[in-house]
């Protein structure tokens, strides 16, 4: 599975990657406009602290389809394995097929159901990023999620689930379950699941027998 942190913040990224197998970073303007950055200041930033083969994913926001297009070449034109996010809106669906006919990189996103994101997937979106929390608010997103999963692989089609909208580790770990080939989840989220208290303590239980034992809280004399 390919882990993607869905933010804004280059040194939380710079800081994750240091600790996990980051595959890159999504956006969206929503998380841009929250930021306080403009978004050029947004891509220096993450351009600066991922590695060439992170990949990166922006957003268009222009609705039209010449505006989204235009949007889309420029985006996919900024660095290497960089991914233009399309919303799947009728025009969206139009401007991601012929994306696709162009040879850019495009991530199908604001999916709400398993048929839009279906639909996404023929007209041949590298990723499809179902909003899962924004989903179980509706229903039951994790099912959706589930059936797209199954109706990807029972029709032969290659897209990847990119699931997003995380709010909790538990919604991240039912995706993994599942097997989303990808997730993209706020810093926050990730840091919930990799900072286990009782890890924590069981580490200083150790610390403390040694350094009783050995006078010492290292291995070697
Ligand atoms: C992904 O890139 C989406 O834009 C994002 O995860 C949406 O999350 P939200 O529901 O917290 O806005």
């Amino acid at each position: 599975m390919e882990l993607f942190l869905d933010t804004a913040n280059a040194q939380a990224v710079a800081e994750l990657s240091k600790v996990l197998t980051i595959a890159g970073v999504t956006t969206n303007p929503t998380i841009i406009t929250k930021s306080s950055k403009t978004a050029k200041q947004v891509f220096d930033e993450m351009n600066a602290v991922l590695a060439p083969e992170q990949k990166m994913f922006l957003q268009t926001v222009a609705t039209d389809f010449d505006g989204i297009m235009d949007e889309a070449r420029y985006i996919c034109g900024l660095r290497e394995n960089m991914y233009v996010k399309i919303p799947v809106t009728p025009t969206g669906l139009q401007a991601i097929k012929v994306a696709k006919q162009e040879g850019l990189k495009v991530l199908a996103t604001a999916i709400y159901s398993a048929d839009e994101a279906f639909f996404a997937a023929m007209n041949g979106a590298d990723y499809l990023a179902p909003y899962l929390n924004r989903m179980c608010n509706l229903g039951d997103g994790i099912q959706q999620v589930s059936d797209l999963i199954e109706m990807l692989d029972n029709n032969g089609l290659d897209s990847k689930v990119c699931a997003a909208s995380f709010k909790n580790g538990l919604q991240v770990h039912e995706l993994i379950r599942l097997g989303a080939q990808a997730a993209t989840v706020p810093p926050a989220v990730i840091w919930t699941m990799v900072k286990n208290p009782n890890t924590q303590i069981a580490v200083d239980e150790f610390t403390v027998a040694w350094k009783e034992t050995f006078g010492r809280t290292t291995f070697a004399e």
